[in-house]
Formats: structure tokens, sequence, C-alpha cells
């Protein structure tokens, strides 16, 4: 099929991102997080961590990952996480609901795990700064305490308990 210009005239604009500012917009966007392939046998994730707007642009980084099970489960090592940094995972299943966890590992090698997307604005909690007791969402600066996931501004966020089981990460949900 072939279109004419007036055709487009007819066309009304949904919605568009021009990509401003330095995260991405979650009002227009979400993060697709599908470990069964989509239907396709596709094994990416889409998290925070692949993803980061800058410069006007939308970067979608492809990393080279290790699968443990047929529906795209991850292996999830401890050693896969440097000491000082954090990974986000997709956990759960399609009948059981999935979510997105980050583990971050502690400089002393102790491990804490949160919800990926921070309650207030969707801020990724994975480039946040920490220490041992708090997670700052580096959008807007609320503070959660790994004990109980509160913030001084009353949100609350999601405290997994995490623990290294022969040296492979184990997140409860
Ligand atoms: S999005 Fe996290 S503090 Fe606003």
């Amino acid at each position: 099929m072939t279109l004419a210009a007036e055709d487009f005239t007819r066309w009304q604009l949904a919605w568009q991102d021009e990509f401003k500012g330095k995260t991405l917009d979650l009002s227009k966007w979400e993060f697709e997080v599908n470990a069964e392939g989509g239907g396709n046998n596709e094994l990416q994730y889409y998290i925070t961590n692949n993803a980061q707007v800058k410069d006007g642009l939308l970067l979608i980084e492809a990393r080279r990952e290790h699968y443990a099970g047929p529906n795209g489960t991850r292996e999830a090592p401890v050693e896969a996480i440097p000491v000082g940094e954090d990974r986000a995972f997709a956990v759960g299943s399609e009948a059981e609901g999935r979510a997105q966890v980050v583990v971050f590992r502690l400089r002393d090698g102790s491990m804490r795990a949160t919800q990926a997307l921070c309650p207030h604005a969707g801020g990724p909690l994975a480039d946040g700064q920490l220490d041992a007791a708090k997670i700052v969402c580096p959008l807007h600066a609320r503070a959660f305490s790994f004990a109980d996931g509160t913030c001084a501004e009353g949100e609350r966020i999601r405290v997994h308990p995490v623990r290294d089981e022969n040296g492979q990460i184990v997140v409860e949900i």
C-alpha cells in the first residue's frame, strides 16, 4: 500500500518522546520484563541497568548474559556483582507475577535487595547512592531504609531478604 502526502494530514500525533532530561519518562515507557521470550524466544530483559537517556537519545545496551533454565532463568552467582556495585534481576513468573529487584553488593561483601523502581516517580534505585543502612533515589533524593523500606517522606519500598547460598544469590520475594 502506498500513501500519498495528503494521507498524512489526517494523522494525529498520539504521543512522542524527544528524550529530554536524564532519565526515561516512565509515564510513556515501561520496562518489559519477560523471561519467557515474549512469544518469540527472545532472551533479552528490558531492565533499568540496560537503558539510559543521554544527549537526547535512548541508549539500550545489549549484554551477554547466562541462563540456567528453559524459560530464561538467570544464573545469579554472587561474583556477577562486583563489590560496590548492583544488578537488577527479573524474578517470578507469568503465573505468579513478575517483579524487578535490585541486588546491591556492599563494600563489606554483604548484600541488600529492594524493588527496582522508586515508588515516588519511578526513579531507578540501581543508580542511587547507598550505604549499609539506606539507598538514596537518584531523582529526588528520597533515602529508603534497608531495614524496613521507609523514607522520611512517607513512601515505602519493598526490601527483600537476600543471601549467598553456595555462591548463588538467593532473594526471597
Ligand atoms: S523518583 Fe525517587 S525520589 Fe522521586
